[in-house]
């Protein structure tokens, strides 16, 4: 039999691969819930190992970083069941061990060390993986859990850890505010002997929501998203109902959105003040923001400002991970920006992608200076991590002509049906392409 011609149908990239097609630009228009925070519901779900009995966790957003954190708890002994937005989880503890593909997924898997240490008293599992925005040390984590009476042995890019005597109360001073760092603390000395004292505490809102819930679980920690945290040590913790907090930087997100297409959108269930922080760029560039209650409204003027200048700090200065996006406003706003990003090394990827999108930036190190540009043009780019992913398509939905962002699985880590909440506000736009199994 001779050559058989084999004749594929016509597939767009997008089909190929799993993409985000978006045709611009197109306006945003009207009313969007924000889904519950990404960096609460990890280590909310990571201390449901400590509390015996079921927690049922409210508002919890579906996302893959959500799936990774159940399956770790699941190989760990618990049950977990979704009803609806709610995540059921019946804690029960039949290993010490997260298997290195499980830790790979995500860098927040580190923060299961802590709890697992405090519960069995040994933990083994390597280190974690996550968005690379340069290097990821756990250098603070590891020096804490030591301090609190952990002995903690690395090998071959694995922990293995021991609390012969039990978590014994310290006082504990982080050399740099890490947000990760202090959870695995919280939830290593929350049942341990006696009280721990940290200075320097990570002061986002997050920390306060897991205090919030381990409190009411039966837990004594105060000070939560202050500079010093105290904990003392209880004997038991049972789980309990908790409502997730809303998603600060999901809300920063849309907010972007409608800001770079001279949208007027209003976003529900938001946390005013945690957005405070976030304002000054948004006001800058021109948008009206009004907030009341937990509704946050933005009307953005039909050619956006400089946002002038952005430096990325620990809470309550503005957000690392709210750079990318007013990054996307700099890119069409009129004028000169200028970003200092000084909480992690490698944090500019998302530039090469806005280049390919016509914006004009030139980074330097931590420094990247945009030149807002008057129009942007669509193009196939790439997203190397989760809010750069995010930034790309708040880009596509101002740029003429059709952008296709690649790289959707870094997005759906974070984002809970970003393609789909943004049709809603009439952007054209959608996913392709099977999540990957
Ligand atoms: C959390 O990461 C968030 N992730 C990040 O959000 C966020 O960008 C970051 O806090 C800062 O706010 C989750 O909550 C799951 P850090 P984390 O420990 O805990 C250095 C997103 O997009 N450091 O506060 O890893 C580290 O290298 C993600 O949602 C050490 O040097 O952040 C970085 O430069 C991205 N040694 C800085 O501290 C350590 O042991 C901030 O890290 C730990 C951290």
């Amino acid at each position: 039999m001779g050559p058989r011609l084999i004749v594929w149908p016509m597939l767009t990239l997008g089909e190929v691969f799993s993409m985000i097609v978006i045709d611009g630009p197109a306006a945003l228009d009207g009313e969007l819930k924000v889904q519950g925070a990404k960096n609460s519901t990890l280590p909310l779900l990571a201390a449901t190992v400590l509390c015996k009995g079921q927690t049922v966790l409210h508002n919890c957003p579906h996302l893959s970083d959500v799936d990774t954190a159940v399956r770790i708890l699941e190989h760990l002994g618990s049950r977990c069941q979704w009803q609806g937005d709610s995540l059921v989880v019946e804690n029960a503890m039949t290993c010490c061990q997260i298997p290195p593909d499980l830790m790979r997924e995500m860098r927040s898997s580190i923060v299961f060390l802590g709890a697992i240490v405090s519960r069995c008293g040994e933990a083994e599992l390597c280190f974690p993986g996550g968005c690379e925005l340069g290097p990821r040390p756990i250098d603070l984590h590891i020096g804490a859990l030591r301090k609190l009476g952990v002995e903690i042995e690395e090998s071959g890019g694995c922990l293995h850890c021991r609390a012969p005597q039990g978590i014994q109360g310290t006082y504990i001073s982080l050399s740099f505010p890490s947000v990760g760092a202090t959870e695995n603390v919280m939830l290593a000395a929350v049942c341990s002997q006696g009280t721990t004292v940290v200075a320097n505490a990570a002061r986002e809102p997050e920390i306060a929501d897991l205090a919030a819930y381990l409190n009411r679980c039966g837990a004594r920690i105060y000070g939560a998203g202050e500079g010093c945290l105290i904990i003392d040590g209880v004997q038991e913790l049972y789980g309990c109902e908790h409502t997730v907090m809303p998603d600060r930087i999901a809300t920063v997100t849309y907010m972007a959105a409608a800001a770079v297409t001279g949208g007027n959108v209003t976003l529900r269930d938001v946390d005013n003040t945690h957005i405070l922080p976030m304002l000054a760029p948004f006001e800058q560039a021109g948008c009206s923001v009004r907030q009341l209650g937990r509704a946050l409204n933005i009307m953005a003027p039909p050619r956006l400002d400089a946002v002038r200048h952005i430096r990325t700090m620990p809470y309550p200065g503005f957000p690392t991970d709210a750079q990318p996006l007013v990054m996307s406003m700099a890119a069409v706003g009129r004028g000169t920006s200028i970003f200092v990003e000084t909480i992690f090394e490698n944090r500019y990827k998302h530039a090469e992608g806005l280049q390919r999108l016509g914006a004009n930036i030139k980074v330097e190190g931590k420094v990247a200076i945009v030149e807002g540009v008057e129009q942007l043009r669509g193009a196939p780019v790439m997203s190397h991590d989760l809010r750069g992913g995010a930034a790309l398509v708040v880009a596509g939905l101002c740029a003429k002509g059709r952008t296709e962002v690649g790289g959707v699985e870094y997005i759906r880590r974070g984002y809970e049906n970003l393609a789909g909440n943004l049709a809603s506000l009439g952007a054209r736009i959608r996913e392709v392409g099977e999540p990957t199994p």
